[in-house]
């Protein structure tokens, strides 16, 4: 929570509110969720990672900011384009290490050509399919609280 705060301190995180990602899901519920889900698969299988880097990165992974469901050629492509777009929109509020980057940057593979580097990456790479499968599943219908 206390980085979810830091991050959401002087920068455009409160905009991916705005934003659907799957379902009913907005953009920055879908972040939280990943960046739990990538902390707690990583405490329960005992992978020892930068537990700030796993969760800055988690939570900044798909800050690309902007609608991608209305309807344009660019947005045909989001999934393979949208990585790029959230790493240059977060260089531009945030300081990243280079395993944020990489996360960020590889977070869509096997859709984008490069494997994560980092175990962050890789677990990022998990909980984010996990929890969009989730999302998408639940569908459009589920009462928001
Ligand atoms: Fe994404
Ligand atoms: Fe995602």
């Amino acid at each position: 929570m206390a980085i979810l705060s830091d991050v959401k301190k002087d920068s455009r995180f409160r905009k991916t509110k705005d934003f659907i990602q799957h379902g009913s899901t907005t953009v920055m519920s879908h972040c939280i969720n990943v960046a739990y889900t990538a902390y707690y698969i990583s405490h329960k299988l005992n992978i020892k990672v930068d537990e700030e880097e796993l969760i800055r990165g988690a939570l900044l992974h798909d800050y690309f900011l902007y609608d991608w469901h209305e309807k344009s050629l660019e947005n045909s492509v989001h999934g393979f384009t949208h990585p790029l777009k959230a790493l240059n929109q977060a260089k531009k509020d945030f300081e990243l290490s280079a395993i944020e980057r990489d996360m960020i940057l590889n977070h869509m593979f096997p859709l984008t050509l490069n494997p994560p580097r980092s175990k962050e990456g890789k677990l990022l790479c998990l909980a984010d399919k996990l929890c969009a499968t989730k999302e998408t599943l639940r569908g459009k219908n589920r009462k928001v609280v």
